[in-house]
């Protein structure tokens, strides 16, 4: 019985990381590149999603509570769940360490994020416009914590969506996990430069 609730809650934890987490990451990134195009278009794009109807609610279910599920899960996979990895070779071992310790900086990256963004605007010290970004990036030390925060959450999707194909039967054959590899290589690529793109418009406005 123990079991069945394990393995429910461990599949729960890997569709939650795709849908709706990952799905909203692309949009997050997506959004925010439109800054690349101008103040205006940042500004008309964050207020699109801003002015949303029942956008709390939306927030809560979509967003809050499956990072919250999926972040704490994961803190206890992290520190507890040992695997015998010997029938994988060296590089599966790697990407299954780095998802680990990107879990964890991505963690940290996000509770910092959400507090200096939402939570700020919710309490209203803040207001959602271009400057908000660009104040943050102005530091150096900010713009590269963004960096590597962005980076760590791209690589930490990207190389989740590969062991998700795996979890859920996806990709079961070599051939087709080498597949996935390439291609979920390419989602870290493509949305890892649309982030880092973004951050530098909002930095150094090029
Ligand atoms: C934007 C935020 C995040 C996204 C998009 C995301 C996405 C994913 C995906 C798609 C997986 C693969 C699921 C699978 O193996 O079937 C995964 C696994 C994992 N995530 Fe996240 N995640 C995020 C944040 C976090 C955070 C904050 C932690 C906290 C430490 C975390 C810890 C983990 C761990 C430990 C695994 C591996 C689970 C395992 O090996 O069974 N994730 N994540």
């Amino acid at each position: 019985m123990a079991e069945n609730r394990d393995f429910f809650y461990r599949r729960l934890h890997s569709l939650l990381g795709v849908i709706p987490i990952g799905i909203f990451l692309i949009q997050h990134l997506v959004v925010n590149h439109f800054a690349v195009y101008g103040r205006e278009s940042f500004e008309r794009a964050a207020g699109f999603m801003h002015n949303l109807p029942f956008r709390l609610l939306l927030e809560t279910f979509v967003i809050y509570l499956p990072i919250l599920f999926h972040a704490i899960l994961g803190v206890y996979i992290v520190f507890t769940v040992k695997y015998n990895n010997r029938r994988y070779g060296f590089f599966r071992n790697l990407m299954f360490t780095l998802q680990r310790v990107s879990g964890i900086i991505t963690l940290i990256f996000i509770a910092w994020h959400v507090w200096e963004t939402r939570i700020a605007l919710g309490l209203g010290l803040v207001e959602l416009d271009y400057s908000l970004m660009e104040n943050i990036l102005e530091s150096p030390f900010m713009f590269w914590f963004y960096i590597i925060g962005v980076i760590s959450t791209t690589f930490h999707f990207a190389n989740g969506l590969w062991s998700f194909l795996v979890t859920w039967g996806f990709t079961i054959t070599p051939r087709s996990q080498r597949i996935a590899t390439y291609v979920t290589l390419i989602v870290f690529l493509a949305i890892s430069y649309i982030g880092v793109r973004t951050l530098i418009q909002f930095a150094y406005g090029v």
